[in-house]
This record gives structure tokens, sequence and C-alpha cells, in this order.
């Protein structure tokens, strides 16, 4: 299965929830790639604590020539390599807990951009489809799940890998589409501009070929960092309370109004006190050390459950097919 994680705006908690969505899959047993295309900001490697990778993958000096040449995904579609570096996520990490988990487990294999390597002027260059194409049926065909992570709004990496999915050789495969927004005015008018405004999903998709009603059937929406109001709150009598309640309800119909309500969101992830401080996989250690909320390993624990579930995504129109959150 291949899965792009994308966001209107930057900061939505797109790659802290997908990297931790990733970690679950394999911690329950999916071998799982994690692709870093945000190319303007490739920092997967801070997320998963692996040193010298926080900015992306460093080049390599060719000792003969003294070129350096850039060995992550940047330099691969870009057709400067044949081969993207990848690493072990277990064995790489800096993080005890984490490397402990090794043996149990699929693997976890992150796929770093290179470091410097920036927003590539895409333009016309069929090239980079076809290897973008050719890059994710092989990661599709040795990986159970393999995690895209995008970058922000309209951008190259979402054009690019729109027209790698319509080509021939990817057609038939399995393609869902996380759309991940916070739990505010702004970012629900954004997520659902990003898939039903123009230039968004539906639109760049049936100019890339695809039907646009197959890709919608293959969306979801995530609502990260949604505030916990009856934890925050517990006194609900006060005029603070009242108002937020208020306001709540009032998201909540917007969402709704603008066809991203609760029928086609796959779930959704509380305020997390670590994630507020620190961009980090939650660890069952987290939780068991009193420092991480038991509620944000079970909230992604399930997104990853409903990922895989089939009857997530059932066609959202049929009453009897909806998915269940
Ligand atoms: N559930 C959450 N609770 C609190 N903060 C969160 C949560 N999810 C993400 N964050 C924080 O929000 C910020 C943006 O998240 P990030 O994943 O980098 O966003 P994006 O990839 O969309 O730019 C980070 O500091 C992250 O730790
Ligand atoms: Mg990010």
């Amino acid at each position: 299965m291949i899965v792009f994680a994308t966001s209107d705006k930057g900061g939505t908690g797109r790659s802290v929830t997908s990297c931790n969505m990733g970690f679950r899959l394999s911690a329950s047993g999916n071998s799982v790639a994690y692709l870093d295309f945000d190319f303007g900001s490739p920092t997967t490697g801070a997320l998963f604590e692996i040193s010298g990778l926080e900015r992306g993958i460093p080049p390599t000096k060719d000792r003969a020539s003294g070129t350096e040449q850039g060995q992550g995904l940047h330099s691969y579609l870009l057709g400067r390599i044949d081969t993207p570096a990848r690493v072990n996520v277990r064995d790489s990490t800096d993080r005890a807990e984490l490397r402990k988990i090794g043996g149990r487990g699929g693997q976890l294999v992150l796929f770093p951009g290179d470091q410097g390597g920036g927003e590539f002027a895409y333009g016309k260059d069929p090239s980079i489809v076809d290897r973008c194409a050719g890059l994710l049926l092989s990661i599709d065909r040795e990986f159970d799940v393999c995690l895209v992570d995008l970058s922000a709004g309209r951008s190259a990496a979402m054009e690019i890998v729109l027209k790698a999915t319509a080509t021939e050789a990817l057609r038939g495969r399995t393609v869902r589409w996380l759309v991940f927004h916070r739990w505010t005015r702004q970012h629900i008018f954004a997520a659902h501009g990003l898939v039903h405004g123009a230039n968004g999903l539906l639109d760049c998709g049936e100019r890339a070929g695809h039907e646009p009603k197959t890709l919608l059937m293959n969306t979801r929406f995530i609502r990260t960092a949604v505030p916990d109001l009856a934890r925050m709150y517990p006194d609900s009598s006060g005029a603070q309370t009242s108002w937020l309640e208020r306001q709540d309800r009032i998201l909540n119909k917007l969402a709704g109004d603008l066809k991203i309500g609760a029928s086609s969101v796959l779930g959704s992830v509380l305020v997390e006190p670590v994630l507020q401080m620190r961009e980090q996989l939650i660890l069952d250690v987290d939780v068991d050390n009193e420092i991480a909320n038991r509620a944000t390993i079970e909230a992604i624990e399930k997104l990853s459950a409903q990922l895989l579930d089939e009857r997530s995504w059932r066609p959202l129109n049929n009453p009897r097919w909806r998915p269940h959150n």
C-alpha cells in the first residue's frame, strides 16, 4: 500500500503523526518504508533521532574527482544516482528504547532527502515522473506500507506523485491519501481547498489522468493537536469552557459543510504535551514514565489500524458504508 501524507499548510503535524504511524505500523509487524518527499525541508532524520541526518542525508565526496554527490531522494529523482540511500531506523537511531525494539516487529526504513536539497523546479521533465513511479513500484513490492511525506500545499511533490500514480505501472496498486490539518477555522478552510479547490488534489489529479471520484474515495482527513476540552478544562461551568465548546461545535459544522466532516475523517490526535515541545516518536516508555499521554499512543494505533482496514475506505456517499471513527 502506498500512502501519501499531505497538508495545505506547514506545521499541521503531518510529519510527526506520519512518523509515529510508521513506527506503530512497523511495531505491529508490518514492514514500513518512509519516504521524505518534503523536498523543501527534508528533516525526517530529526524525528527518528538519527545523528547526522537531521537535515537530510549529507553528500559523499568522490575521492578521485573531489566532487560531492548527493545520496538522497532529490539526487535520485533528478537522475544523478540510480538508487536513493536507505537507512534502517532501528539500527541508526540514537533513541536506545527504539533500538531495543529491534528484533520484534517489521522493519522501518527511512529514505531521506538530500541535505540542502530544497524544493526543485520540476518543470515538465517526464523523466522525474518515471523515476518516481519506478521507485514507488519497487518499494510497494518490497514493503507492506510505503509512507510518503509530501511537501505542504500544491507542491511539485504532489504533482509528481499524482502523475507517477497515474502511470500504467502503478494503476493497479492500492494508493491512499491522508490530509492533515489542525482543528482551527483557517486549517479547515485550507484542508478543504487542498482537496476540493482549484489546483487541489482532485483538480491536479484529474489533469494527471486520475478519476476524481476514485481519488476522493481514497482520501481521508486526520485532525491533529485537537484540544481535549474535557481534560484541559474540567470545570465545565465557566465562560471560557462554554465559549470553547461552542467554537468546537462551530468547527464541526464548518468541517461538515466543507466536506471534511466526520465521515471523511480517518481519526484525530489530541494535543500531546511532549509534541508541543519536541518532534519525536512517542514510545511506550514515554507513557510508562508519565511524560506522554496514553491517549496519544492509542490514537496513533487506531489511525494505523484504520489505515489498513478496508472498511475505512468504502465510498463516502453510501450511508451503510460510513467509515467507523
Ligand atoms: N498531537 C499533537 N499535539 C501537540 N503538538 C503536536 C501534535 N502533533 C504535532 N505537533 C507539533 O506541531 C508541530 C508541527 O508538526 P510537524 O509534524 O512538523 O508538521 P508538518 O509536517 O505538517 O509541517 C511540531 O512541533 C509537532 O511536534
Ligand atoms: Mg513536516
